[in-house]
Parts: structure tokens; C-alpha cells; sequence
């Protein structure tokens, strides 16, 4: 008998608040994995679908052929045929269905980890899931299935209370479902170091979570919202361009994170949730629902 293909590795990308950066970062991850070489598929759970459109995706797709089928149709879906090729080699894409209804949803958030896990998973060597704002069956399955969960955020006031209701969510995932979580990581998007308050908010993130869930940034790029627009990624719309550089550095030390060595954990869920909040340049202290 022949020993099953070792699952992927599976980096959720999530924030509560719309507009962070989610999209861009979990399409330009999956071209640098693919880019490398490494088997890559990108899925996405958000039915505006963007993650599609990012990688070129024009036409919407059959229903039956989205990850939405699998929360739609549980066991009656057929997942071996979800994943399909883009433009970029090593890059497939399982898209989203933009007219899911989330009335027949399964309540089932574990049916995209039974895939993941499962013989019909694609065979390759990471997923990433790009997920919606909303909290939600798909953003709890996702991070149900996920071994890392990276939340982008800009560093303005109100993206700490973002980060913090979605590492509430990360705290309830890890304390009630099955899982294989082993790390979150908090990734500063669109910064420009020049400004005192980018790095005061990115200081206040580092203070409230603690030292080591802080990635390096992305830096803010124009190219990044163009190449997003023609539907090609950074990588070939303007590959001399600083994210590029920025997405290699993240790929890296995901890498290192999940992949070399002993496997680091992250801090357990419960200690940054019971942190004070610092005082926040800017913030008005509440907790009000992100948008
Ligand atoms: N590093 C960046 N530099 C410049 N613009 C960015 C960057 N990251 C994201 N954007 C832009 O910000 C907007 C929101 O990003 P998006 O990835 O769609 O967020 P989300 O998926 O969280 O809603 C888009 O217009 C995108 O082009
Ligand atoms: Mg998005």
C-alpha cells in the first residue's frame, strides 16, 4: 500500500475588519509559494470573490465547482474537481461562489478541514485560504482547517480592534474545535515607516500581543492595487517593485514558522486576549464593531 500524500500546510488569512489587506496578501503569497515551486492552491472563501479576480479569474464559476459547494453540499459535493489551474504555474485556484446563500449553508464549520485532510484533498504543498469579514461558518471552518492564521492589518487606530476580534475568534477556535492551530502571526500592511503614526501603531500591536506574533510589513505600493486591478500579480506586473521583496520576506518566514525544525507555537490563544489594551494614539477606547 501506498502511504497517502502528506497534507498541506494550510495559512488562513483573516481579520474581522473589511478592506485590511486579506485579499491582496493571501493572492500574492500563494504566486510566491507557486513561484518557488512549491505546489499551491489558493481558495476563496469570501463570496465577493476577489481571490479569483486576483489571479485572473474572469468568467464566474459553475456553483458546483467552488468551495462554497462544500459548505452548500457537504458529502454530495465532488471536491476532487474544485481545484482548478491559473495563469501562474504551480497555482491553482478553488473560487468562490458570489451567489451563496447562507441560509442552506451547512452549520458544519469542519467540512473544509474533513477536505483538507481527507483522500480528495488537492495534492500539493500549501493552501491558502483567503476568508471573509463576517464571523461566520466559512471564516470558523477556516480557521478550523488552518495550521497558521495570518491577519494583515493597516496600522491605523481601529486595527487593533480588528486584530482583537479576530484573535477572540482564534481563542474560541482554539479552545472548542478540533484543530491543528499552531501559530498566528500579525502581518502591518500598506506601511510607510515614515510615518510616526504607522510606527506607533505597529509598536502598540507588538505591546499588546507580545513580541514575536509581529511580522515584517508589507509596504504600501500603488502596483499592488494596479497589478490587482489587470488581474496579474505583483510578481509580473512590476517584479522590481518593494512588495515583492516584502511578500518573498513573508513566505520566508512562514516557511520558517511551519516548516523548520521543531514546530514553533504561538503564544497559548488566552494570554494576549487577557492583555490590556496600551492607550492607543487616536483610538477611542471602545470595542465597537469594526468595519
Ligand atoms: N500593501 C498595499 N499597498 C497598497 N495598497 C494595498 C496594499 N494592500 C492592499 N491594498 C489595497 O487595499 C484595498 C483593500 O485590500 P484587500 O486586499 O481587498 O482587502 P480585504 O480583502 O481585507 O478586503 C485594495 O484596494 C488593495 O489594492
Ligand atoms: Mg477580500
Amino acid at each position: 500500500m501506498t502511504a497517502p500524500p502528506p497534507c498541506p500546510l494550510v495559512v488562513a488569512i483573516a481579520n474581522r475588519k473589511g478592506g485590511s489587506g486579506k485579499t491582496t496578501t493571501a493572492v500574492n503569497l500563494a504566486v510566491e509559494w507557486a513561484m518557488r515551486g512549491q505546489r499551491t492552491v489558493l481558495i476563496d472563501l469570501d463570496t465577493q470573490g476577489h481571490a479569483g479576480l486576483g489571479v485572473g479569474l474572469r468568467r464566474r464559476p459553475d456553483p458546483a465547482r467552488t468551495v462554497h459547494a462544500l459548505f452548500r453540499d457537504g458529502p454530495r459535493a465532488r471536491p476532487e474537481t474544485l481545484a482548478r489551474p491559473t495563469m501562474v504555474e504551480n497555482l491553482r485556484l478553488i473560487p468562490a461562489d458570489p451567489l451563496f446563500d447562507y441560509g442552506t449553508a451547512s452549520r458544519d464549520p469542519g467540512v473544509l478541514r474533513a477536505f483538507l485532510r481527507g483522500p480528495d484533498a488537492p495534492e500539493c504543498d500549501w493552501v491558502i485560504l483567503d476568508t471573509p469579514p463576517t464571523r461566520d461558518v466559512l471564516l470558523t471552518g477556516a480557521l478550523i482547517a488552518a495550521h497558521a492564521v495570518v491577519v494583515p492589518f493597516m496600522p491605523q487606530p481601529l486595527a487593533l480592534l480588528g486584530i482583537r476580534q479576530l484573535a477572540r475568534v482564534f481563542h474560541d477556535v482554539a479552545t472548542g474545535y478540533e484543530q491543528d492551530l499552531r501559530t498566528l502571526a500579525l502581518l502591518p500592511v500598506m506601511i510607510d515607516l515614515r510615518l510616526r503614526m504607522h510606527r506607533e501603531i505597529m509598536d502598540a500591536v507588538e505591546r499588546m500581543f507580545g513580541p514575536g506574533l509581529l511580522l515584517e510589513g508589507i509596504h504600501g505600493s500603488v502596483r499592488l492595487a494596479e497589478a490587482f486591478g489587470l488581474g496579474v500579480p505583483i510578481r509580473r506586473h512590476a517584479p522590481g517593485n518593494r512588495a515583492v521583496e516584502d511578500f518573498r520576506l513573508l513566505a520566508d518566514a512562514l516557511d520558517g514558522r511551519l516548516r523548520g525544525g521543531r514546530l514553533q507555537t504561538g503564544p497559548d490563544a488566552t494570554t494576549y486576549l487577557e492583555t490590556p489594551t496600551p492607550p492607543l494614539p487616536h483610538a477611542d477606547g471602545s470595542d465597537a464593531p469594526a468595519s
